[in-house]
């Protein structure tokens, strides 16, 4: 592995290490907006930054093939004791590291990915990725902390300095895509670690590959 993808690690390993169950284990919403709303049903996905699974537990409980990826052992070492996830794939990499044939694939999942990432420019060059791997009509998720306003969030989460960029930024990485929904959100949450209660502003994004 590259050497700034071991210091990445630590963002969420020092959370996972300090509970059983870090997230809610209930999928994102706009992944449930997805298939529920849209009625759309991908065939296979690639989840960038999986945790603990609930989002590729529930693509594969509807028929999804997933390739899930995480840098922490500990969060796939959960999301593999999952139930009926036959159709995950689980793998420990780095995001910006794995191979995706071009155009082989209808959905790429980002779930609180992007602000872990060191700038734009590797941002903008995974979504650029993301773009080759989907087939034409296919769609990207994502959702990311934005620097639009966080409420203690050193103390919720202490020594980890995501990338913030603007809302607007954020939504411009998709600019070879339609883009279908995006929101400037606020979340207010408490992880079981420390319970601190405090909030994130977050870029909510679906795209579609035209
Ligand atoms: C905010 S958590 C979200 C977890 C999960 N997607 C969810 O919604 O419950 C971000 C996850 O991305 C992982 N991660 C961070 N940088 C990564 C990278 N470069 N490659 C793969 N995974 C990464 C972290 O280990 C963490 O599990």
């Amino acid at each position: 592995m590259k050497s700034h993808t071991l210091s990445r690690r630590c963002a969420y390993d020092r959370g996972y290490a300090q509970t059983t169950q870090f997230w809610s284990g209930r999928p994102g919403s706009l992944v449930q907006h997805l298939v529920e709303g849209l009625r759309v049903s991908p065939m296979s996905a690639v989840d960038l930054g999986c945790g603990e699974g609930a989002n590729a537990q529930y693509l594969s409980e509807r028929g999804t093939r997933v390739l899930a990826i995480d840098l922490s052992e500990i969060a796939l070492d959960r999301a593999r004791q999952r139930p009926k996830t036959e159709q995950v794939t689980w793998k420990c990499a780095d995001a910006m590291d794995i191979e995706v044939p071009v155009q082989s694939i209808d959905l790429v999942v980002g779930y609180g990915l992007l602000h872990c990432l060191r700038d734009r420019a590797e941002c903008a060059e995974l979504i650029r990725r993301a773009y080759d791997w989907l087939m034409p009509g296919g769609y990207v998720i994502a959702v990311c902390f934005n620097g639009r306003k966080h409420e203690r969030f050193s103390d919720a989460h202490p020594g980890f300095a995501p990338l913030l960029l603007s809302h607007e930024e954020v939504r411009s990485l998709f600019h070879r895509f339609a883009v279908i929904y995006a929101e400037d959100a606020d979340l207010v949450e408490i992880h079981p670690d420390l319970d601190v209660q405090h909030s994130h502003s977050l870029s909510k994004i679906i795209a579609r590959k035209q």
